[in-house]
């Protein structure tokens, strides 16, 4: 179970965001559950599958896109209701869903556990925790919208997947610690989170990540789509670059404001891609914006721009008179699923 921050309120965004930080290093890990998989680690295992959708899903993007260099097995990520054959018993499954209720992942964990995989879940209660609290589970804290929930999720999930694949262990300390020190140089390293807010106001975020920022361009889309209630687009280089490009006409690129996503340490023909493009939108007037994430290693990396950005989502909300909380139209999809049984 976590213990958070007294400051922290469950019921305001901003505040869940701004106690980014915190959730990372909330969580009191298990150790029944490393010891587990430090034998999976041992006996060997046929690759590692993450299931979850929506919030619950962003994590696995992250752990996977983190190890998948130093992982000698397979990671697969999936976001539907069935698995691929070939994640077999020797596999490990992964199943995340705060709410431990949702449909699609509960569909894809049941025939794991039919297939007879080595599974692993995290949640806060639901279905799973009952239905398969006889496997490795971590329980985190109820009362969080998912997608806040993410650095929660991330800090159990991250260390249980270095256990798994044998990798070195993140310093969740430390990195809460840049995260705070980054956030209070808003503004300075990168634009405050309202002007950039301010800036999607009149034209649509297509949020664009290349190696492993692609998944924090994804994280990007959802949280203005969630919090601020509006249509925003993720995608990624270098395939943008074989299609998305040609979809810039005339009277369409006002509507959208390209947002390239860096993390300083690209490869070249990634930097020659990312540069091309964006003087390839300049040209059309669609005044493209870089932003560069602060910090030393990839996660570092990804999670100062994540945390930006969960915050210019929550300012944007706030500039358009919406409640960054709520998510009703997904509650009335899931309530009007569930009738039809
Ligand atoms: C709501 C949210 C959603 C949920 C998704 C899956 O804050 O982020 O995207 O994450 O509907 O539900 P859970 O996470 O409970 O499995």
């Amino acid at each position: 179970m976590s213990k958070f921050p007294v400051t922290m309120k469950l019921d305001d965004m901003r505040s869940l965001v701004s106690h980014f930080p915190d959730m990372l290093r909330s969580i009191d890990l298990d150790h029944n559950i490393i010891d587990e998989c430090k034998g999976y680690h041992e006996r060997g295992y046929g690759g590692l599958c993450f299931l979850g959708m929506g919030g619950s899903s962003i994590v696995g993007l992250y752990v996977s896109e983190l190890l998948r260099r130093d992982s000698l097995l397979p990671i697969s990520i999936i976001k539907d209701y069935t698995l691929p054959r070939f994640v077999t018993k020797d596999w490990i499954v992964i199943a995340v869903s705060y709410s431990g209720n949702t449909a699609e992942t509960l569909s894809a964990l049941k025939e794991a556990d039919e297939r007879g995989s080595k599974i692993i879940t995290i949640t806060s209660g639901g279905q799973i925790q009952e239905t398969y609290s006889h496997y490795p589970q971590l329980l985190i804290r109820k009362g969080l919208q998912p997608r806040a929930a993410f650095p929660l999720l991330l800090s159990g999930i991250l260390p249980i997947t270095e256990t798994i694949i044998g990798a070195e262990y993140t310093k969740m300390d430390k990195l809460a610690e840049s995260l705070v020190a980054a956030s209070k140089k808003w503004g300075e390293w990168i634009h405050r989170p309202d002007s950039l807010a301010c800036k999607f106001l009149k034209r649509i975020p297509l949020f664009i990540g290349a190696e492993y920022m692609k998944p924090v361009a994804y994280r990007a889309k959802t949280q203005v789509n969630e919090n601020a209630k509006t249509i925003a687009f993720g995608s990624e280089i270098p395939e943008a670059a074989h299609n998305e490009i040609e979809g810039f006409q005339e009277n369409q690129q006002a509507a959208f404001i390209p947002v390239f996503l860096k993390h300083g340490d690209e490869s070249k023909q990634i930097q020659q891609k990312q540069d091309v493009m964006q003087s390839l939108y300049e040209e059309i007037g669609m005044n493209p914006v870089s932003l560069r994430a602060l910090g030393k290693s990839p996660i570092e990396k990804m999670l100062t721009l994540t945390h930006y950005l969960d915050m210019v989502s929550v300012e944007l909300a706030e500039m358009r008179g919406v409640d960054a909380l709520a998510v009703n139209r997904i509650t009335e999809l899931k309530k009007r699923l569930a009738k039809r049984g």
